[in-house]
């Protein structure tokens, strides 16, 4: 998926989503860009809810190069792309695009992203280990494939609805992904990993969990992330875990595969983790 960025005419890249001011994309990819070298205009692009396929079809027209995909539109990306990733067919979602030879191709890279956070950045051993995610949704779905690939295939997912963890496991199956659906009402057993994909947010309480989940090897990891704990990883340590983690470094690694994607070179993403940390 290389398209080549040249100095005098730079990269047209773009996030899509609606609302999208609050995209911190644009930031991670200047970002990126300028620490290799690179000639990049990266621009949020706010596309109206009902105008998904006409806005990518006219950015890529326009000259775009690659495009993000974030809320609502993942899943219409997916429904769009005439080539998909792996990985993104298992996700049925899309974040990242471009053409080929007029094709338009998507992947998503949110799970490679959280999985390169936790392996490489916060140095946690994935494979053989016992994982619980917390949450069914979207974000789950796209972030299965890449841990199973990682190794860790031993996973249950807990949902407040138990129809959607269940439907979610039959999906997986299909794709040779065994997953175990739990309500949330009945997780017990002790947990080496807790993912948390609950969409309550960063001010909305964690539902009640049980206080035996966790020993002092398990590592906890929060898809969101915010200036300070978020009430999941703040119970976690309560719990006494030994590490947590939130999705920040998620968010700027699935980035840096996006990028590396577009322009074949891999950026490096400590120094933009910690300048967003700063920053946030
Ligand atoms: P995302 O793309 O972030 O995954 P989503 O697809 O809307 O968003 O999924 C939200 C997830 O958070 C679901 O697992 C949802 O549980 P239900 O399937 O039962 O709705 C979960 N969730 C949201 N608010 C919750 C709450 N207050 N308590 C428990 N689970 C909650």
């Amino acid at each position: 998926m290389q398209v080549t960025a040249s100095v005098t005419s730079p990269m047209q890249l773009a996030v899509m989503g609606n609302p999208i001011g609050h995209s911190r994309s644009p930031l991670i990819h200047q970002a990126f860009a300028k620490a290799l070298g690179l000639a990049v205009n990266y621009v949020r692009l706010e596309v109206p809810l009902d105008a998904f396929a006409s806005g990518v079809a006219d950015f890529f027209d326009g000259g775009g190069s690659g495009a993000n995909v974030t809320l609502p539109f993942k899943q219409q990306a997916f429904a769009l792309c005439q080539e998909l990733s792996t990985r993104a067919q298992v996700a049925g979602a899309v974040n990242t695009l471009w053409r080929n030879h007029g094709v338009l191709c998507g992947d998503n890279t949110d799970g490679f992203g959280l999985v390169r956070d936790m392996r490489i950045n916060q140095g946690w051993q994935l494979a053989g280990r016992r994982l619980l995610i917390l949450g069914a949704g979207g974000a789950v779905r796209g972030i299965l494939q890449p841990l199973y690939a990682a190794g860790v295939t031993d996973i249950s997912v807990a949902n407040r609805t138990l129809a959607r963890a269940q439907t979610l496991a039959a999906d997986m199956r299909q794709h040779g992904i065994n997953i175990k659906p739990l309500a949330l009402a009945d997780i017990g057993g002790e947990y080496d990993l807790v993912i948390n994909a609950i969409s309550a947010g960063l001010t909305g309480d964690m539902p009640a969990l049980p206080n035996t989940l966790l020993n002092n090897a398990s590592c906890c990891y929060d898809l969101v992330y915010g200036k300070t704990l978020t009430p999941f990883t703040r119970w976690a340590q309560y719990q006494g875990c030994r590490e947590v983690a939130d999705g920040l470094g998620m968010l700027v690694e699935q980035a840096a595969a996006s990028f590396e994607g577009w322009t074949g070179q891999r950026p490096a993403t400590i120094e933009v983790i910690e300048e967003l940390r700063n920053a946030t």
